[in-house]
């Protein structure tokens, strides 16, 4: 069963209680979205494998550690996912990024694929998906399957706010894959929002709604 990170660093509590109110503007909710990813970074990375090296100080040798293992991916779910990637770039620059388009089924709420791009070397490397919102699991579900049916094998999934529900349905389909979120709500509601939740995420990006 994979493991459910909550992360709870009181600046991340602080910057998500103002991405969910409703008067957050566009502008301050793209911002507020970034500086949270960068701060989910920092956690999700936590245990990236270092190894030794030595370096010469101006005044002696010094045994220090930089990191090894795996290089990085990226690998936001359009369109909202893309709202956390430069957030997570600032603290891994050389992270290559690959995009998975998915939008729910308004009808049904099924994810439909539209979209793929990935790095060439995608398979060699550790893989974070990224959404802001993991509300049925389904769009998680499929993005991680489309990853596995290219043969990656070591995959994270960060979001913002789940739904108990969504937490469980990427458990289940996924088991391999830890969660790492900011919050997780109470409950969806008949139309696949997340309870309290912050809205729609995509549209309070994009201002397209
Ligand atoms: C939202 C969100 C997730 C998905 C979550 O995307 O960004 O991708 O819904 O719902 P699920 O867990 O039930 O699949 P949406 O389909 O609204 O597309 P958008 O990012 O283009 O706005
Ligand atoms: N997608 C969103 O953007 N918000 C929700 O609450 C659920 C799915």
């Amino acid at each position: 069963m994979g493991k459910v990170f909550v992360c709870d660093h009181p600046l991340i509590q602080h910057k998500l209680t103002l991405i969910r109110d409703k008067v957050t503007t566009t502008k301050d909710f793209r911002e507020l979205v970034d500086e949270v990813a960068t701060l989910m970074a920092y956690e999700i990375t936590r245990d990236i494998p270092l190894e030794k090296v030595q370096v010469q100080t101006p005044v002696a040798t010094a045994e220090c550690n930089v990191i090894s293992g795996r290089m990085l991916g990226l690998i936001p779910i359009l369109r909202a996912g893309l709202g956390m990637v430069d957030g997570i770039l600032q603290l891994v620059p050389a992270a290559k990024v690959g995009h998975i388009g998915l939008y729910r089924d308004p009808q049904t709420l099924e994810p439909v694929e539209y979209y793929a791009k990935l790095p060439t070397d995608v398979q060699e490397r550790e893989l974070i998906v990224i959404d802001p919102m993991l509300a049925t699991g389904g769009s998680a579900n499929a993005a991680i399957t489309a990853l596995k049916a290219r043969q990656c094998t070591q995959i994270k999934l960060m979001c913002l706010i789940a739904a108990p529900e969504g937490v469980q349905a990427v458990q289940k389909a996924h088991p391999d894959v830890d969660i790492y979120v900011a919050a997780i709500d109470d409950y969806l509601d008949e139309h696949g929002y997340i309870i309290p939740g912050l809205g729609d995420a995509g549209d309070r990006l994009f201002g397209t709604k």
